[in-house]
């Protein structure tokens, strides 16, 4: 079943199209809408005291926070829900909205009665909350290559965000990931810039509308400014392989390759970026104001505000030797230092506006208005961070005297509706890669007497959502929202005079007309997916070799972030089907085998023989290296 394409959706996918070309120019500048209300906005910030600003300016986790009371007294502008950092009371759709008016709540007893940003990262739905519909990572969606449906999942996305009141996302991904083994490959598009900026663009346009005030839009972020995907891989023990290294390479490459996505985004509207833990050419991008003013602010005309990530700024000044107040303050190992004033002086200058900090809030708003005491930051750069993001709070409604800043009961009804459900399920199907089928093994036929189903992922909704669902890292199993496994979409999906049957092992194949082994990665977030090895798991090359020794047609079916060595795994398959982490619609994958709808996905990223071809990239190998070269992809 196509979705037609609807009016307003085909003049953004012209409007997307339209910014990737302006990205080829290098013009862009955000719509003037955004600064639609400067008037009234430097009014008000004309009647703010510094610490209402310094507060409008910090952006502490929600589980930090020591005492609620904080909200009102630091003059808090905006709050988030890091990755796991979920309600106390529970992880339904209500504890989320308790969780987030509570806060607005005490965010508008303030004297200017400034309302909170809420944000989180929806990067596949509203994937922190039991019961949301999961859509394909965005490396599936961009195997789809259709702005379209990148736009319709965005726009289901904050649908469901709004239903719990949160207003916005740190998503879309615009990375340009070069080197697979990243772990936050599946959090990029494409290896190819220009997918990137079209599907970005789509899917900044999908979250934000046609209007921010529209109670269904949600504020977007571009992410991660700049190079992201670019780093060198690093293999130094106790160091991520490339997780916030260092892109070394010259302007012109990181223009042509790494920046693309962020002017087709600012064209699109994107009302707030986010700088990258990494680095280029050495310099942390959170600390250079070539990068985020000169290049991001003035010539690419972004006029909506950055915010930092997760306690990045704490690595702009190395620790102190000796320092006693050196803690780590999370997975990632960022180090806190002594020097954290220092670190906060050189990121606002540098062109943050909003810092993501953790448990430091308090003396974060302390140490910025002592800086400003100080002439150390310039009260004209405050101004300016707290006018960009007033701005997107005017934009969204939120200033309006009658606004309702509470969650919208009426989008509560469609939180994982069918609807939404359905438009997932397109997208899955449209995201999936078609890599072989010798002998036309596909489509399965529904006069076959058994088709056996076997792998680690066939039953598997935590292997198929993959990372940031519910937990931030993922986790393998039932423990994820409600779903279809692909399996349990095979037995819905086969007609009644076809037996689906399934053991962990390859025994019960025999007989069969044919075996399906579901495969790939246990899910992952961040530095925690950097593999120095991609080959497939012992158990599962073991599942496929057994199924083959059934001596009936294999389809492995790959449920991975990133294009996987098969090794010989390439040959022993009759069928090859690349599903990514297609998130909660199993059905879309049962509907491609079962031939009710055609694979009709590309790959987004060249998929490698062997691992000494890594880095691939589409212009580094040459026709024929890789196993399949980009945009590659098989029809019935
Ligand atoms: C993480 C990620 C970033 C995310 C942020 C908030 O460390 O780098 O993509 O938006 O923190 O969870």
């Amino acid at each position: 079943m196509k979705f037609p394409i609807r009016p307003r959706h085909a003049i953004r996918i012209l409007t997307a199209a339209g910014a990737a070309l302006l990205t080829t120019n290098g013009f862009a500048a955000s719509p003037a809408w955004l600064t639609a209300n400067d008037k009234e906005i430097k009014a008000l910030v004309g009647r703010m005291t510094l610490e209402e600003k310094a507060g409008q300016m910090t952006q502490p986790n929600i589980l930090a926070i020591k005492d609620a009371s904080d909200i009102e007294n630091l003059f808090l502008g905006s709050i988030l829900s890091g990755g796991s950092s979920d309600p106390k009371t529970g992880n339904a759709l209500k504890d989320w909205v308790e969780l987030y008016e509570s806060c607005q709540k005490r965010a508008l007893k303030t004297r200017l009665a400034i309302p909170l940003l809420y944000g989180v990262d929806a990067v596949h739905g509203h994937n922190n909350v039991l019961g949301a519909v999961i859509f394909p990572h965005n490396i599936g969606l961009g195997c789809t290559r259709n702005p379209e449906i990148v736009a319709r999942a965005a726009e289901v996305t904050a649908k469901e965000l709004r239903a719990t009141g949160i207003q916005w996302t740190f998503a879309p991904c615009v990375a340009v990931p070069r080197d697979i083994r990243w772990g936050r490959t599946y959090e990029g598009f494409s290896e190819d810039p220009s997918w990137v900026a079209s599907l970005g663009a789509a899917a900044v346009r999908g979250l934000q509308g046609n209007s921010l005030s529209d109670p269904a839009a949600a504020l977007g972020c571009g992410k991660h400014f700049i190079a992201d995907g670019g780093t060198a891989y690093q293999g130094v023990p106790g160091k991520a392989l490339l997780d916030q290294g260092d892109a070394r390479m010259d302007e012109a490459t990181l223009r042509a390759i790494h920046m693309t996505g962020y002017p087709a985004a600012i064209d699109a509207g994107v009302g707030t970026i986010m700088p990258s833990f990494s680095s280029w050419n050495g310099e942390k991008c959170s600390g250079s104001k070539y990068l985020l003013t000169d290049i991001l602010k003035k010539e690419l005309g972004f006029e909506g505000f950055v915010i930092s990530d997760y306690n990045a700024i704490d690595q702009l000044v190395a620790p102190v030797k000796g320092d006693r107040s050196a803690e780590s303050n999370n997975a990632s190992g960022q180090v806190k230092t002594a020097n954290y004033k220092k670190c906060i002086e050189i990121s606002i200058n540098a062109g943050i506006d909003m810092v993501m900090v953790t448990d430091r809030y308090r003396d974060f708003v302390t140490l910025l208005a002592e800086l400003v005491r100080e002439d150390k930051i310039p009260m004209s750069r405050v101004d300016d961070a707290v006018t960009r993001i007033l701005r997107t709070k005017f934009a969204l409604g939120m200033m309006k005297k009658d606004a309702d800043l509470m969650a919208n009961s009426a989008l509560q009804n469609e939180f994982g509706s069918e609807a939404h459900r359905a438009i997932a399920r397109d997208a899955v199907r449209q995201s999936l890669v078609l890599l072989k089928n010798e002998g036309k093994v596909l489509p399965l036929s529904r006069q076959a007497k058994r088709i056996h189903v076997t792998g680690r992922g066939a039953d598997d909704l935590g292997m198929q959502c993959g990372g940031w669902t519910i937990d931030w890292q993922g986790k393998t199993g039932e423990v994820t929202t409600g779903g279809t496994t692909i399996l349990k979409a095979l037995v819905d999906a086969a007609g009644k005079d076809t037996a689906i049957t399934t053991s962990r092992d390859h025994q019960d194949a025999k007989g069969a007309d044919a075996v399906i082994v579901v495969v790939g990665e246990n899910p992952y977030a961040e530095a925690k997916g950097d593999r120095a090895d991609l080959g497939l798991t012992a158990e599962d090359s073991a599942s496929i070799s057994e199924a083959k020794a059934a001596g009936i047609p294999v389809v492995v079916v790959v449920l991975s972030g990133r294009p996987l060595v098969l090794g010989s795994v390439a040959a022993e398959a009759d069928a090859i089907l690349a599903a990514w982490l297609p998130g909660t619609e199993g059905q879309g994958v049962a509907d491609v085998l079962f031939g009710d709808a055609k694979p009709t996905g590309k790959l987004s990223f060249a998929w490698p023989r062997s691992m000494d071809q890594l880095p691939l990239g589409n212009d580094r190998v040459k026709p024929g290296d890789s196993l399949y070269p980009l945009g590659f992809g098989l029809g019935y």
